[in-house]
């Protein structure tokens, strides 16, 4: 294909804890012996009791079931604390930044850190919180965040975080689904300068969740809030008469360690479930070989804890390595377009990880904002959440890197808890665009729509064939949703729901997702989401999405929609059902396009045919292939006449 290959710079094969023939012999032993590989490296954790049983996984239904270092115990909260008191307590865990320029950044130290983790974490138990219950945190990128996270995992509850940016109605219902009593907020979030009534969404979310009786408020903004008497506490208020002394639990590696909602292609959003062994090993193992992470550098991933890349790459796996890991509670282009750089420089970041839609919002605004920093500190760059496209790579490798650093492209999902194919900076040849090579222990295959295995150089459905330590345990509530949704389409695989090519030299190029789940601005929403949204409208009779694509967000939100018969359609209703959907998901979910249909294209049975919109969306309709089967062929005719000039 003429692709660009970048060789790995000398004094990376040198120096990395892995050069390319080391890569290679590591994975050999981590695919051919599996139970040796795990049972050497599951012991770069503090085991309580340490394990003797490694791998028991099958994904076959008779016998189905994921279970890694059964036997071991351990706390997550005390392997990111209490083990780096002695060495590094006085080292700074967490430099904080936050979101405007006119309030001072904090750094707190690995001490502090553990202090205010068991002050937390013993308010939680005076609220009443046992071990396995649900706390769900809906909180700004503050360190507070941390430390309510690391406080769940110190005394085996389970957290379930909801990104601040989703509605008071996508709240209750992920609080519903866990069935969780206790919330975590703050009176208000900031971000880019805007306020986000944080607290007066917990409270409307509340008002569907009669089983939350207890609710801590930190002040952020220190904005007036309203107060429910016994249900309310004040987070300063309720940690000052705390201990400091908190033992942590004794937690058996499969005992759950957090849900995470994610979107899948039907349904509602999915309780995904790490346990505490495996997750934990998988990422602390990853963060330490992908980003060459040695102890004391500072390491910055630009995501917010709402996603699982905040879970595993702001707090978990850089606190198990006894990182220094930066927090920022604001956005790339606040106040200026500089400002991802200037954090750079100000706390002399030496590895970045971030999102290429952000890179390519920045890209747009010009070198300048980038190369009137210095960023000589930077000595690796890191790439999260969707494709890469290979323009964005250069321009992160070039601009950002000044040609200087590597980029660890990685692919991943909510699913796999931690990176899964991507390139290791000392062992792999880079290619823009491409994810690389498999992590050690992932067996990536590509397989047809039967399910047949494809070898070489090949398109196809990305599967893989046997379970690693951090895959996630169940879908939270309903096991059978699980296997059905990973297990069943083909039989004894993990499908992944990615489309990928394989080029001659084994390298991964992600293609994007092949089922309804679309990818907007690296944040992974359900079609079907959308569609109930908009179906939930008085006016809307039926609703279909798809994905479009879109330069900066990499793909964009395209909604049909068929109004009532009564119902006129016209630029008013448009802005109505674009905030409806702001309203009902989130401002991630704003639609881009909305086009008004008096019919979807059907089947005769009815089965609305998406590939069509597809296509539609995506401004390809010179072939829109076999529409032999459609109901009403008219309907087609009359989508593409109607298609709204975009811009
Ligand atoms: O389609 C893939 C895309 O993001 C999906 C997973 O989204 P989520 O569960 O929200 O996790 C995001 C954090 C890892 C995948 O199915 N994706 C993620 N990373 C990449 C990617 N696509 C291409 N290249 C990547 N590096």
């Amino acid at each position: 294909m003429g692709e660009a290959v970048y060789p790995v710079p000398a004094q990376w094969a040198a120096n990395a804890l892995v050069d390319e023939a080391r890569y290679f012999e590591m994975y050999r032993q981590s695919v051919e012996d599996p139970e040796g590989f795990w049972a050497e490296h599951g012991k770069r954790l503090d085991w309580i009791r340490p394990f003797t049983k490694v791998k028991n996984t099958s994904f076959h239904e008779a016998d189905f079931g994921i279970r890694w270092f059964e036997d071991g115990t351990l706390n997550l909260s005390a392997n990111c604390l209490d083990r780096h008191l002695a060495t590094r307590g006085d080292q700074v865990a967490i430099l904080w930044e936050p979101d405007g320029l006119d309030e001072p950044h904090r750094a707190i130290t690995y001490r502090e850190l553990h202090e205010d983790v068991c002050r937390f974490a013993n308010l939680l138990k005076s609220r009443g919180v046992k071990r396995g219950e649900r706390v769900t945190i809906y909180l700004p990128m503050v360190p507070e965040a941390a430390v309510a996270m690391l406080a769940c995992a110190r005394i085996g509850a389970i957290h379930s975080i909801v990104f601040a940016g989703f509605s008071p109605d996508a709240l209750a219902g992920r609080i519903i689904d866990c069935d969780s009593r206790i919330v975590l907020t703050a009176d208000e979030g900031l971000r880019g300068g805007r306020k986000v009534p944080l607290k007066a969404n917990v409270d409307e979310a509340l008002q569907q969740c009669p089983g939350v009786d207890s609710v801590i408020v930190l002040r952020r903004t220190g904005a007036s809030v309203n107060v429910v008497e016994g249900r309310d506490v004040d987070w300063a208020t309720g940690i000052a008469a705390q201990s400091v002394e908190c033992a942590p639990e004794e937690m058996g590696a499969e005992d759950p360690l957090f849900i995470l909602y994610t979107s899948g292609s039907t349904g509602k959003p999915k309780g995904v479930l790490h346990t505490t062994g495996g997750y934990s090993v998988w990422a602390s193992m990853t963060h330490q070989y992908v980003f060459d992470y040695r102890p004391g550098q500072i390491y910055w991933c630009a995501a917010d804890i709402g996603w699982v890349t905040g879970h595993s790459y702001v707090v978990y796996g850089p606190l198990m390595n006894g990182a220094t890991t930066v927090m920022f509670e604001g956005v790339p282009n606040f106040p200026d377009p500089s400002r991802f750089w200037q954090v750079v420089d100000k706390f002399q970041v030496e590895i970045f990880y971030g999102a290429p839609t952000a890179l390519r919002a920045l890209m747009r605004e010009g070198d300048e904002w980038v190369t009137k920093t210095s960023r000589q500190s930077l000595r690796l760059l890191g790439s999260v959440g969707e494709p890469i496209n290979p323009e964005a790579w250069e321009w992160y490798h070039k601009v950002v890197g000044d040609s200087r650093c590597p980029i660890v492209d990685t692919w991943w999902q909510t699913e796999t808890g931690a990176a899964m194919i991507t390139p290791l900076p000392g062992a792999t040849p880079l290619k823009p665009g491409s994810a690389s090579r498999p992590f050690f222990g992932v067996k990536p295959a590509l397989v047809d729509n039967d399910g047949t295995f494809l070898e070489g150089a090949t398109d196809g459905c990305l599967v893989i064939t046997d379970s690693w330590p951090g895959q996630m345990r169940t879908v939270w509530g309903d096991h059978e949703r699980f296997f059905q949704t990973y297990f069943s389409t083909f039989k004894g695989l993990y499908f992944t729901g990615d489309g990928c090519r394989r080029d001659e030299d084994g390298y991964h190029w992600i293609t994007g997702r092949i089922d309804d789940v679309i990818n907007v601005s690296g944040h992974r929403m359900g079609t079907a989401e959308i569609e109930s949204a908009l179906v939930a409208h008085a006016k809307v009779a039926e609703a279909a999405v798809v994905g479009m694509p879109h330069d900066i967000k990499g793909q964009g939100i395209y909604a049909f929609v068929t109004c009532n018969a009564e119902v006129q359609p016209d630029e008013a209703l448009r802005k109505e059902l674009i905030q409806w959907v702001r309203h009902e998901i989130g401002p991630i979910a704003t639609p881009d396009v909305i086009q008004f249909a008096p019919g979807l294209p059907k089947t005769r049975s009815g089965k609305i045919m998406r590939r069509i919109l597809r296509k539609i969306g995506e401004n390809d309709v010179s072939n829109l292939g076999d529409t032999s089967t459609l109901a009403d062929p008219s309907v087609v005719d009359n989508l593409l006449a109607n298609r709204p000039q975009l811009a």
